[in-house]
């Protein structure tokens, strides 16, 4: 195991795209997610861990050494790409036997190892079977147990499951939560999906252009996003936007569009404050009283165990998720679709943008 940190990383590519300053630490033992769209800069910051790129500036450190200059081959890294690049003719074991034989491990030592994780990953009956002639979730495995073959102190996963279908990914997803705790190795884990990140991480690491937004569990990124791009991204914000009118102790008027919303929160009058607030957080009645918040139903959309409502609030869509089936009822049944909405003023979030 090891720890690493990233301390102003900072890549320049020559076309003058730019990624970081990137500061982030990876604790010893944890599997820590680096989440962000697509061009955020989350393969390149993988890159710069392994040693396939250098960086222009900042350091980093595994433990308290600085590997500057030390090789790919020399920093103990496992490593699975976007896309598995398993050595087609050879069997299962061999692409799994690859690393510890290159390293010059015994043979009896070799074969152990591979048994060991062809265990673990459910795999041993392909063993002898070719790469060309496996599935490719099974690949996926094989490009794990390869990984892991030479007992790296970090794992670099990028993308692994990326190409599998829902049901396979969300098994294999426990299989490495499973894996990940079983031989403790600290763990940089790379997607574009929420879902996935919220499902496998200790921790999750938002990354947009270039830069760490915001390191959380997957709980306090939910309940406390920095800004409303953490906030949109993991679509757990509605972010509206207005002026703060009085200040009363800890809690804050603020205008809307014209509504007064009270919003807990520590700002001054006449400040334009954005805050989120969750769709689970949003209360909707059928009733319209006088000032309230109001807007019309424009979509009810039934999930499992609940039900998506957006309303138009003055042009800005509001989501709303709802348990409640007489509510969902009577909105359906409410012709001109004009709903009023309110929040606990604590639930919603004060954001830093
Ligand atoms: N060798 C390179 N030369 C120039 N630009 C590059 C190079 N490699 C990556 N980039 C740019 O750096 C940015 C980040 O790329 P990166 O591959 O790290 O994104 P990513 O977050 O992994 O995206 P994806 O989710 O699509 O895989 C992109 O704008 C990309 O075009
Ligand atoms: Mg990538």
């Amino acid at each position: 195991m090891v720890r690493i940190n990233l301390v102003g990383l900072v890549r320049e590519f020559a076309d003058g795209t730019k990624i970081g300053p990137i500061d982030l630490e990876i604790r010893d033992g944890e599997l820590l997610t680096l989440l962000g769209p697509s061009g955020s800069g989350k393969t390149t910051t993988l890159r710069l861990i392994a040693g396939f790129i250098e960086a222009e500036k900042g350091n980093l450190l595994f433990d308290d050494q600085d590997m500057v200059g030390v090789p790919p081959r020399e920093r103990n890294i496992g490593m699975v790409f976007q896309s598995v690049a398993l050595f087609p003719n050879m069997t299962v074991y061999q692409n799994i036997a690859f690393g510890p034989e290159l390293a010059e491990w015994s043979h009896e030592k070799t074969v152990e190892r591979v048994e060991e994780l062809a265990d673990l990953l459910g795999i041993r009956n392909l063993l002898f079977r070719k790469v060309s002639e496996i599935s490719g979730g099974e690949a996926q495995r094989v490009g794990l147990a390869r990984a892991l073959a030479k007992e790296p102190a970090l794992l670099l996963l990028d993308e692994p499951l990326s190409a599998l279908d829902p049901q396979l990914r969300e098994r294999l997803q426990t299989e490495i939560i499973r894996i990940q705790k079983k031989v403790k190795v600290t763990t940089l884990y790379v997607t574009h999906s929420q879902d996935e990140a919220f499902a496998i991480s200790d921790r999750v690491a938002i990354i947009n252009d270039g830069r760490i937004v915001q390191v959380g569990t997957p709980e306090e990124l939910y309940d406390k996003p920095a800004n409303e791009f953490v906030a949109r991204f993991l679509g757990s914000g509605n972010v509206l936007q207005g002026t703060v009118e009085q200040v009363n102790g800890g809690e804050l008027c603020i205008d809307v569009m014209g509504i007064q919303l009270p919003v807990v929160g520590n700002r001054n009058v006449g400040d334009t404050v954005k805050f989120s607030i969750k769709p689970e957080d949003i209360k909707i009645s059928p009733v319209i009283e006088e000032g309230a918040a109001t807007g019309s139903v424009t979509s009810i959309l039934p999930q499992v165990g609940s039900f998506k409502i957006t309303i138009d609030f003055q042009g800005t869509p509001i989501l709303a998720l709802t348990y409640d089936e007489v509510l969902v009822s009577k909105l359906r049944q409410n012709e001109d679709r004009r709903v009023s909405f309110t929040f606990k003023p604590e639930l919603a979030v004060i954001l830093s943008d």
